[in-house]
């Protein structure tokens, strides 16, 4: 564990929002960090899936708040698999108001909870709560780094859950299956925004209709 921690110092995730471990000092001039303590949940920052949902969501934000004009206070964002809760907390750095965030790893919402703790949140909310106990169309952002399959296997209420012209955001698809995963993913009722890539991993934006 020292070894790996001597390994894990702070990082630019996206937009100047900086990823800081709790035992190292903040840079110089970095105004925006998430402190980040991951024990044994999934979610550092640095692996190309959470890299890649990390630029989608500033995406996303960005298009949402042209679309409304700047208004950026009211944006409810879900995180499915929220691991150490990094997508959370960065969505709050990007101006969502609430944030919902699940897992069905219970250390992993330990993890989240403490982490949420450590960034003095009070706006986002972390439980193991199953997606089709929410009801339809709650969130103006949808964004889920899971691994493919397990995407698929949500997708309904992934859907289900997207506002009409919200965005919904997944990532951990692997390229050896990216057909596969377009074959089986049915993008009814919503546009295709953009895919993103890095190394061998792609992520994918959707926006409601
Ligand atoms: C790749 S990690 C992503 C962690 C973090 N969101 C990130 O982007 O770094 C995937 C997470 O999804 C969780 N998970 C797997 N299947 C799930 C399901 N059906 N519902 C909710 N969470 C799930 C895992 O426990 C794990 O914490």
């Amino acid at each position: 564990m020292e070894e790996w921690k001597k390994g894990f110092v702070p990082f630019e995730l996206t937009e100047s929002i900086w990823v800081v471990p709790p035992w190292c000092p903040t840079p110089e001039k970095v105004k925006k960090v998430i402190l980040m303590e991951p024990g044994m949940a999934f979610g550092t920052g640095t692996h190309e899936t959470t890299q890649i949902a990390a630029q989608l969501l500033s995406r996303a934000l960005s298009d949402i708040s042209q679309q409304k004009g700047e208004e950026k206070k009211g944006k409810c964002l879900l995180d499915v698999g929220t691991g150490t809760g990094i997508l959370a907390l960065l969505s709050r750095h990007l101006g969502v108001e609430n944030v919902i965030a699940t897992d069905i790893d219970l250390e992993a919402v330990r993890v989240a909870k403490e982490n949420i703790e450590l960034n003095k949140e009070n706006h986002i909310s972390v439980s193991n709560q199953p997606l089709d106990q929410m009801p339809d169309h709650s969130f103006d952002v949808v964004v889920a780094n899971i691994i493919d399959g397990v995407l698929l296997l949500l997708q309904s209420d992934l859907k289900r859950l997207v506002k009409p012209g919200g965005k919904l955001i997944m990532s951990g698809i692997i390229q050896e299956r990216w057909d596969y995963f377009e074959k089986h993913f049915d993008p009814s009722s919503f546009k295709f925004r953009t895919r993103l890539s890095k190394n061998e991993w792609h992520g994918v934006m959707w926006e409601a209709e």
